[in-house]
């Protein structure tokens, strides 16, 4: 505890010097006890200098990640009251599931790499270090068609948190892949369990894993025509912590839109919406063929144009960009 309560204080006070004394006295220990406590901080690589006369300094630019650091930047009240950091586990939302009747509303696992990280379809996400992986635990009472809305949600807080994080403008694949410059940069798994009896949602896992400054040589070779990283086009540090405490609390903001009126929720969402207008392949219900994405409707189903002229809308499926349209700026 007392490892956790100092390095509380040096957040507190990052890119600031704070002397051990203050610290020692804040949390009531010796300040052999502080001095003990940094020096295990460091040797786990986070980023203390000292001062002379005894002060301390939890430099700006430190990527380390820990409760504290997403903690410190969270201003969401329902979201995230839980936050847990694993070095690397198998995979955050599978974790979350094996767990869930411990888990309360809003806890949030956060793991730095996952050695079976899954992505939708059954696929699996590789998720190497450099990357944030996360997985919000959702115990609130939703239908079964707000199933959909969450991962407009979580979609849409992805966008704004590399927004604010970065400057960088990401538009979104529906269902739920985060693009930058037609690549993919963040996805996202929603997954629900309903109980038999009542038919009822039990609790539903929003997982998402954003490649922050992943090594993408490091990726399967199909992954990495496709992916790309967040330090491809933002040449500044990035913290982690940074973006994983913005997608909390943009996921809470957009959560309480949804609440109000789902209308808002479709309109934003339509905003980011990628590839509108333009050929795409469609892949649903086994098949697979091109059309033109027209959009959303007010259920979050692609509204699409085959080539005959038909609409139709996909309740489930998945897009992707043609070649032709790769190198295109929307
Ligand atoms: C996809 O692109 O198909 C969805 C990928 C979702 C990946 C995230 S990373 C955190 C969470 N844990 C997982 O195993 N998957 C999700």
């Amino acid at each position: 505890m007392i490892l956790e309560s100092v390095l509380s204080e040096l957040e507190k006070n990052r890119g600031k010097q704070i002397s051990g004394q203050q610290i020692a006295k804040n949390i009531g220990v010796s300040r052999a006890a502080v001095w003990k406590a940094i020096n295990s901080l460091k040797s786990k690589g986070v980023n203390i200098t000292a001062v002379t006369g005894g002060g301390y300094c939890l430099s700006e630019n430190d990527d380390s990640l820990s409760p504290q650091s997403i903690m410190s930047l969270l201003n969401c009240k329902q979201i995230a009251q839980y936050v847990v950091v694993l070095p690397t586990t198998e995979s955050t939302n599978s974790l979350l599931k094996n767990f869930y009747s411990q888990m309360q509303n809003g806890f949030v696992l956060v793991a730095e790499s996952q050695t079976s990280g899954r992505g939708r379809m059954g696929r699996t996400f590789t998720s190497p270090k450099g990357g944030v992986y996360m997985s919000i635990m959702l115990k609130t009472k939703f239908d079964m068609k707000d199933l959909t809305f969450l991962t407009l949600v979580a979609a849409l807080s992805v966008c704004e948190a590399i927004k604010l994080c970065t400057g960088l403008e990401p538009t979104i694949k529906w269902v739920n892949d985060i693009i930058i410059n037609n690549k993919k940069v963040c996805g996202i798994l929603t997954e629900a369990s309903i109980e038999g009896e009542t038919g009822n949602i039990e609790y539903v896992i929003v997982g998402i894993g954003i490649n922050v400054t992943t090594d993408l040589s490091k990726m399967p070779e199909q992954t990495r025509n496709i992916a790309t990283s967040l330090s491809e086009f933002y040449k500044k540090p990035i913290r982690r912590a940074n973006v994983i405490a913005n997608v909390l609390n943009c996921f809470e903001h957009y959560l309480n839109i949804l609440q109000k009126e789902k209308k808002e929720i479709i309109e934003l969402y339509s905003e980011k919406l990628c590839c509108k207008n333009q050929k795409v392949h469609v892949f649903a219900s086994n098949t697979t063929y091109e059309a033109i994405c027209k959009g959303i409707n007010e259920n979050g189903n692609l509204i699409i144009e085959k080539s005959d002229g038909s609409i139709e809308t996909l309740k489930s499926g998945e897009i992707s960009i043609l070649p032709e349209n790769l190198f295109k700026t929307e």
